[in-house]
């Protein structure tokens, strides 16, 4: 479920990227539509100002009075209106311009918000293997920035768009409209203008692509330099990492001077081929004007148009290189969009409600990646309310199967049932209700300590939650904090100890109350004292439940009920401790000698 690292697949595929985007649009279709509205007498103003030179100079400069049916206009009153004109046009295109900025606003807002909640619902419901194969940087800037330019930018160019169409067909109306021949000349020198535009689409998708590659990695780079920032200062690695993003940066300056270099010269060809068109306008102009085809006000506000249509002209050219920008980030929205979890319901799954008999696991093959089988045809069960200790080699595969069990992956042959029901028929809400996990390394959100036992359950009742903590050997630290449990911790849990963190990961587990728990122990040794509280903590939490433990301490591989060895992804060795160890050159005899014996 690796993303595409070219991305952006679909960037000239405008329909499908527009029937994409339509739901979004859709809810507020209505402030979209009134925005619109709005923009269109914005767009005509340049249009009017042009418009209105002409009578200004036939009749004011030129002193013909107009004549409108019986009515005359008088030269005086014509210039009286002139002044009071210009203010109810700035007060009336001010009060729209205002209208329309907020309507545009408000609506792209909504609408990229509306994506970001949609992608993080998809980023909540992705299965272990994307998060495997992705850098959090490159679903940073996929979820971060693409929504934004997809949304906000795509409304802006629209509303840029919309007006200098406008604003341009209201221009090239005054030209027509005081000489057809001219303006026929002055639009075929214009729409010459646009076909650079067409030329450097591909340049834009390419770097854009590339871009977000690499603002991914540069991302993936702050946010390993703030995680590692320990090993970073203790191995003395700043001088490799500043070169690392050095690097980067250099690449993104390469890529964004590439197609500064591109499409840089755009805008003064269509300055160009604008000034070309003025030119040939001025030359045949001045012989209609000489001949008298033209009047001077005719002529004025012939040149005052084009002069004015070159702004929105240029818009025009800029916007739809904008909306090609828009559209590859558009397209890389909706990859994300578009990919299915593997791991996912099936059709009419029942709910586990109680673990009855036990857990089987029967011929298990698994492979994270294709053709590299990690576990090899395991077989075992686990009787309910049975402790179930695995041990073995690091690599071995241990935690590959715990994770097996609440599917945070899918099996590649085999089965694992419970109570005779594999576990693919279950919904996976109500499979993973029934399982509480504590790992290796337990994370902890930034928040309170409260907030992260509550995860267990979040309507749990005070006394409860006194409860787990006591259960937990949390007690005595939380008292002797200021805060209590509202204590905040780090990011990550950070300004925890490990075996603090590893109790409140614990209490967690505990006030989730599931009848089938997980335990990774830490391999990481802690002193003696905190080990033994933490052991208090987990056997607890162990209490009548249906355990998979990892152990690496001889105290918790002897309660075991069984032990399992894994090795090189087989199992190798069942029994009790008694009846293991004294197995003549047995693995788990081998391990005990080298490593138990030393544990507590
Ligand atoms: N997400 C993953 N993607 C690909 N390979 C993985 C992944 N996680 C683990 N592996 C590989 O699977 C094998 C088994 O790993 P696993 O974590 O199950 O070992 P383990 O027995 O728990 O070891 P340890 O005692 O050190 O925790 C290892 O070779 C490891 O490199
Ligand atoms: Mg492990």
């Amino acid at each position: 479920m690796e993303l595409s690292k070219s991305g952006a697949n679909t960037a000239f595929n405008y329909g499908y990227l527009i029937k994409k985007i339509y739901p979004y649009i859709k809810p507020v279709m209505f402030r979209v539509i009134l925005g619109i509205v709005v923009a269109i007498p914005l767009g005509l103003l340049d249009g009017l100002t042009a418009f209105v030179l002409k009578p200004y100079i036939d009749i004011v400069v030129n002193g013909h009075p107009a004549v409108y049916k019986s009515f005359t206009i008088t030269r005086e009153a014509f210039a009286a209106i002139i002044p009071w004109l210009i203010i109810v046009f700035a007060v009336v295109q001010g009060a729209l311009k205002y209208i329309n900025n907020y309507l545009v606003d408000w609506v792209s807002l909504k609408i990229s918000n509306a994506i970001k909640m949609d992608l993080f619902k998809k980023l909540t419901s992705l299965d272990s293997k994307f998060f495997d194969e992705n850098t959090s940087g490159i679903v940073l800037t996929r979820f971060l920035s693409d929504p934004d330019t997809a949304s906000r930018s795509f409304i802006d160019s629209l509303k840029l768009l919309l007006t200098s169409a406008v604003s341009s067909l209201g221009l090239i109306f005054v030209l027509l409209y005081n000489g057809w021949k001219l303006a026929g000349i002055a639009i075929v020198v214009l729409c010459c203008a646009f076909l650079p535009v067409v030329w450097i689409r591909k340049k834009i998708k390419k770097v854009s692509n590339a871009n977000a590659v690499l603002g991914g990695s540069i991302n993936t780079n702050l946010n390993e330099t703030y995680h590692g920032n320990k090993i970073m200062t203790g191995f003395g690695l700043q001088d490799k990492l500043n070169a690392k993003f050095d690097n980067q940066i250099r690449e993104s300056f390469n890529l964004s001077i590439s197609l500064t270099k591109r499409v840089g010269w755009m805008s003064p060809i269509m300055h160009l081929i604008a000034s070309i068109g003025i030119a040939i306008v001025m030359v045949f102009g001045n012989k209609l004007l000489m001949s008298g085809e033209m009047t001077t006000g005719n002529f004025a506000s012939f040149i005052t148009s084009l002069l004015l249509l070159y702004k929105p002209i240029k818009d025009l050219g800029n916007t739809l290189t904008n909306l090609q920008n828009i559209f590859v980030a558009m397209s890389r929205v909706f990859e994300l969009f578009d990919l299915v979890p593997e791991i996912k319901d099936k059709e009419n799954t029942i709910e586990l409600k109680e673990v009855n008999e036990g857990i089987k696991f029967e011929d298990v093959c698994f492979e994270y990646e294709e053709n590299k089988p990690i576990l090899k045809n395991i077989s075992f069960s686990v009787p309910k309310g049975n402790v179930i200790a695995l041990v073995g080699n690091s690599g071995g595969g241990k935690s590959t199967i715990v994770n097996l069990l609440p599917r945070f992956y899918d099996i590649k042959s085999g089965s694992i049932k419970i109570d005779d029901t594999d576990i693919r028929d279950f919904s996976l809400s109500s499979l993973r209700a029934n399982i509480s996990e504590v790992f290796q390394d337990n994370f902890l959100f930034s928040g309170t300590i409260r907030d992260n036992i509550l995860m267990g359950k979040f309507n749990a009742s005070e006394e409860e939650i006194q409860k787990v903590v006591e259960g937990a050997h949390l007690g005595e630290f939380i008292s002797s904090l200021e805060n209590g449990l509202d204590t905040v911790i780090g990011e990550r849990g950070t300004t925890l100890s490990g075996g603090q963190r590893q109790r409140v990961a614990i209490a967690r587990a505990m006030l989730k109350n599931a009848p089938v728990i997980i335990l990774d122990e830490a391999t990481s040794a802690l002193d003696n004292k905190s080990e033994e509280i933490v052991q208090r903590a987990l056997e607890n939490l162990m209490q009548g439940k249906t355990v998979f433990v990892i152990a690496h301490r001889l105290s918790t591989i002897k309660n075991a009920d069984e032990i399992i060895v894994i090795n090189e992804g087989k199992l190798v060795e069942r029994g009790t401790h008694e009846e293991l160890v004294n197995k003549e050159n047995g693995q788990y005899k081998y391990l005990y000698e080298m490593q138990f014996k030393k544990t507590v």
